[in-house]
């Protein structure tokens, strides 16, 4: 698929990872429409990158936790653009649960968003591709559902569901709808994670480093542009924490 000239709605693109594959699909001639839930000033910021790169590009708030929400937004992105040809899964919640104290409201959250999100834009988005016999998805999972942190196991569950959400998807939307998954490892902490934490994740990698948003943009563009044989597939980009 080129992307030239298409649309795509990347989720949680205000910000960070979602934020510098939002501005990459930008930089290829890709018109753009972002989501995001409270990051209102960036989200604008973002847009206004999007639009210097002589595309069109549109921030919706919407809350994932929330089916009316994404089934509205994707049909005001839809009559704003016109069409949607990619949809990137990228927002996301993450904070530690453990065991002994995850609350039931904190399970909720974190499959909702992580787990339910996803699924909800992809079924609102799958009438569309299908129609136009052609469209991309790309979840970005964690390698935390191969490999998974007891202290996040609420955040773990839900992105092996949606890795298992990417497989079946993969095979309802074939054959002309390719949907597959980034699982990145340690690319981006959250500012409140401790120096030993960052630390120790660090170490776990093969290759002794942190990766950057702009290894997750690669992998993203690969799938999107690289190839249209590859489906129902799971591209770690992890410096070999898996296997670490
Ligand atoms: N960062 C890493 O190193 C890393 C490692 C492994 C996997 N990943 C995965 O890669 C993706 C991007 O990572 P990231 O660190 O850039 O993500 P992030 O900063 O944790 O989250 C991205 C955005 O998700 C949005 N969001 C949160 N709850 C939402 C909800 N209920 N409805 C709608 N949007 C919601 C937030 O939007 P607002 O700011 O507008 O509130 C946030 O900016 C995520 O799926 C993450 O799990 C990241």
């Amino acid at each position: 698929m080129k992307i030239k000239g298409k649309v795509a709605v990347v989720t949680g693109g205000a910000k960070r990872i979602g934020r510098a594959i939002a501005l990459a699909l930008a930089e290829r001639g890709c018109h753009v429409a972002i989501t995001y839930l409270s990051s209102h000033r960036e989200a604008a910021a973002t847009v206004a990158a999007i639009r210097e790169k002589k595309v069109r590009g549109w921030a919706v708030p919407v809350d994932q936790r929330e089916g009316d929400q994404v089934r509205r937004a994707v049909r005001e992105i839809h009559d704003h653009f016109g069409r949607i040809d990619v949809l990137i899964n990228s927002a996301s919640s993450f904070y530690p649960t453990p065991l002994e104290k995850v609350t039931e409201a904190q399970w909720t959250d974190l499959i909702e968003t992580n787990l339910a999100g996803p699924w909800r834009f992809a079924q609102a988005v799958a009438p569309l591709l299908k129609r136009q016999r052609s469209g991309k998805i790309v979840n970005i999972v964690d390698v935390a559902a191969f490999s998974p942190w007891p202290s996040y196991l609420p955040y773990c569950a839900a992105k092996g569901g949606l890795v298992t959400l990417t497989k079946g998807l993969a095979k309802a939307l074939a054959p002309s709808v390719q949907v597959n998954a980034i699982a990145p490892g340690p690319i981006l902490f959250p500012p409140d994670v401790s120096a030993g934490e960052r630390k120790r994740a660090i170490e776990k990698t093969l290759l002794k480093r942190c990766g950057s948003p702009e290894d997750i943009v690669q992998a993203v563009l690969f799938l999107l542009e690289g190839s249209d044989f590859i489906t129902g597939v799971i591209l770690p980009v992890d410096g070999g924490r898996l296997l670490a």
